[in-house]
């Protein structure tokens, strides 16, 4: 039992540090919190133009939930046996998007979620991360929308989630849609009026 709720800590503990708002500061941008759409993301990150500072906000994003999975998978595994150690890696996965999306640091006023849930649902069942990736990639190939991209490759997890996980993976992913789209509903409303700005969109956009 303590190894789950260390589980789900160290999860949001992790998912938790800011890493787009970190990078930015340290590259002399500013607050990323004041541009573009306000969100401490990736996408909002290539809003500075910054299109190595973006891609590192992908990857720490996503690292992050990753790594708060297979180190609870790992630790559980060996504390307390295989059974409970998949239990462990969803406890984390969902404490890592909680984290990103309302970190105690910054006033529990966090980002979308969206990198960190790829990052999760890779370390999982990384069929269903894979397969959400490709899901982006088609719909921003198509759309140039980065959260119409996101919240497509989101709404199907439950379903990929159900098929290559069951259950436990499939509650996963359902929690982490209704993160996801909870934290779009900016995003959905300008989607909606025709007014969500293009990836790559200026500074200004969103
Ligand atoms: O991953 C975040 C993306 O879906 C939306 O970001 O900055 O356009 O609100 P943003």
């Amino acid at each position: 039992m303590l190894i789950l709720v260390a589980a789900a800590l160290l999860g949001y503990l992790l998912g938790s540090i800011p890493f787009g708002l970190v990078l930015t500061r340290l590259a002399g941008l500013g607050d990323i919190r004041q541009i573009g759409s306000g969100n401490i993301g990736a996408t909002n990150v290539l809003r500075t133009g910054n299109k190595p500072l973006a891609l590192a906000t992908l990857l720490l994003d996503s690292g992050k939930g990753a790594v708060a999975a297979l180190v609870a998978l790992d630790l559980a595994g060996r504390f307390i046996g295989p059974d409970m150690a998949m239990t462990a890696a969803v406890l984390a996965a969902g404490g890592a998007m909680l984290g990103h999306s309302f970190p105690v640091w910054l006033g529990f006023k966090g980002g979308k979620g969206v990198a960190t849930a790829i990052g999760v649902l890779l370390a999982v069942c990384w069929p269903v991360g894979l397969l959400a990736c490709l899901t982006w990639l088609v719909v921003a190939g198509l759309f140039r929308i980065s959260s119409l991209s996101a919240l497509t490759a989101i709404a199907l997890s439950p379903l990929t989630g159900w098929w290559f996980g069951g259950p436990l993976v499939a509650g996963l992913c359902l929690f982490i849609a209704i993160l996801v789209f909870i934290r779009h509903e900016a995003n959905i409303r300008r989607l909606l009026k025709g007014e969500e700005p293009k990836i790559g969109a200026g500074k200004q956009a969103a």
